[in-house]
């Protein structure tokens, strides 16, 4: 698809990330975006306006105060034009301007008059992304509806290695445009590495028709299984019913019941180094089923629940166990009870989403995690399942094996 008629107001600010800036424009119109560019002057030091003009064919304003500019009133004038504003890639110095409202040069003043969506593809050294300065701007900023794509994990133009590196530009044409764009080619290697995922529903039996369940499409679980398999992986996949395709290169075992998932789970897990349960287990099920249909009465009937066991914990409480990675499904209190979650089963991480919103989580397209670890969290932005599945998996890596990471954002 393209992006005809989409208008994209494109910040560039100083960064060494900036000189990935042309090939995020020539994607954007590639895909036939109008991209107009404001730099801040520190960008201009790591990129020439003259390029970033010639790529996007439109003159690239820097000033606020140009009295050419003020003419025209370039700042309300842009605001207005805009679609989208994109700041990438943002530094510390403009995150930090934009969450306390200054409005010193013509970017940061038109972050104020915009009234489109804002997004930041965050790029600086990754002890910087940690201080809790930029992590409180970051969330005020959050607050206020702006949405972040990245920064992602990896080595850095200083030598560190960590999160603070700009999003590929790839991925944030995808961020900007779930539907439009592919994922961007995947630099994770699974090689050698074996992962047990299980996803979809499961179905707790009541009579020979009916049945409780919920509304996990396994989308999620097999992305991750996709993913997984094409970075390397060996995946074995155990799956609740669900309408997918099977997937090549992936053993699949099918399952019914939240009993069945368990044995099955339970029988794999010791063959795995990490355990993904992206499936929607059922926390309880009718303490018993009848062999026939039963039949209805015009007085209200009753339905006695049991718990069943669960899987995730008796993954992580084998000895050994693999590197466990739960998932969290809440309408409400999301990190509260994602982080009891992890301590309480004793994981190695919890991706949480939020359910029965109108995007993202059951049977959706695009979802958005929130990841947590002892040392740690990450916010993985609105996406298509099959990207955010590999950002999960990139994330779950850099834990893996590197546990003490703590790249809160
Ligand atoms: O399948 P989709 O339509 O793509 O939707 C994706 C999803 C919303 C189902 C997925 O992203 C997700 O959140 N999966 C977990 C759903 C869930 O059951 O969450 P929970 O908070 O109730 O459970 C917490 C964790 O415990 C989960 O990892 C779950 O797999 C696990 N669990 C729960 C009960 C049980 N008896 N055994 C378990 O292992």
């Amino acid at each position: 698809m393209s992006l005809t008629s989409r208008n994209i107001l494109l910040g560039v600010t100083g960064s060494i990330a900036a000189y990935k800036i042309a090939e995020l424009i020539r994607l954007l119109r590639q895909q036939n975006a109008d991209v107009q560019v404001v730099m801040t002057a520190s960008a201009t030091a790591f990129i020439t306006p003259l390029t970033l003009q010639t790529l996007s064919g439109h003159a690239v304003k820097t000033q606020l105060l140009d009295a050419d500019s003020e003419l025209s009133m370039d700042h309300i004038h842009l605001a207005r034009w805009a679609d989208s504003l994109l700041i990438a890639p943002a530094s510390a110095n403009i995150i930090g301007k934009l969450a306390h409202g200054l409005a010193d040069d013509l970017l940061s003043t038109l972050y104020l008059a915009a009234t489109c969506p804002v997004y930041l593809a965050p790029a600086m050294n990754q002890a910087m992304w940690h201080h809790a300065s930029v992590q409180a701007n970051v969330q005020s900023l959050r607050a206020h509806g702006v949405r972040f794509i990245g920064p992602d994990c990896g080595e850095q133009a200083c030598g560190d290695n960590g999160l603070g590196r700009m999003s590929a530009p790839e991925l944030i044409c995808a961020s900007l445009f779930p539907d439009k764009l592919t994922p961007p080619a995947t630099t994770l290697d699974l090689t050698g590495i074996s992962v047990l995922i299980s996803a979809g529903p499961t179905r707790e039996p009541i009579d020979p028709v009916r049945y409780i369940s919920n509304r996990s499409s396994g989308k999620m679980g097999y992305a991750l299984a996709q993913a997984a398999s094409q970075a390397g992986a060996r995946v074995t996949l155990v799956s609740g019913p669900v309408n997918l395709s099977p997937l090549s290169n992936i053993k699949i075992i099918y399952v019914e019941t939240a009993a069945e998932m368990f044995t099955k789970v339970l029988n794999e897990a010791p063959h795995h180094a990490i355990y993904i349960g992206a499936a929607a287990v059922a926390d309880y099920s009718p303490a018993q089923h009848t062999a026939q249909k039963l039949k209805k009465t015009s007085t209200a009937s009753q339905l006695l629940l049991t718990p069943t066991q669960d899987i995730l914990a008796a993954v992580a409480a084998l000895e050994p166990p693999p590197f466990t990675v739960g998932f969290a499904a809440e309408t409400d209190n999301l990190e509260d009870y994602a982080k009891t979650k992890l301590q309480q089963k004793k994981l190695n991480m919890i991706a949480a989403n939020w359910v029965g919103k109108k995007t993202g989580g059951f049977n959706s397209e695009d979802n958005a995690l929130s990841v947590y670890w002892q040392a740690g969290q990450h916010e993985l932005p609105m996406q298509p399942k099959a990207q955010l599945a590999h950002e999960l998996l990139v994330l779950i890596h850099t834990i893996f094996t590197t546990p003490t990471q703590s790249l809160n954002t």
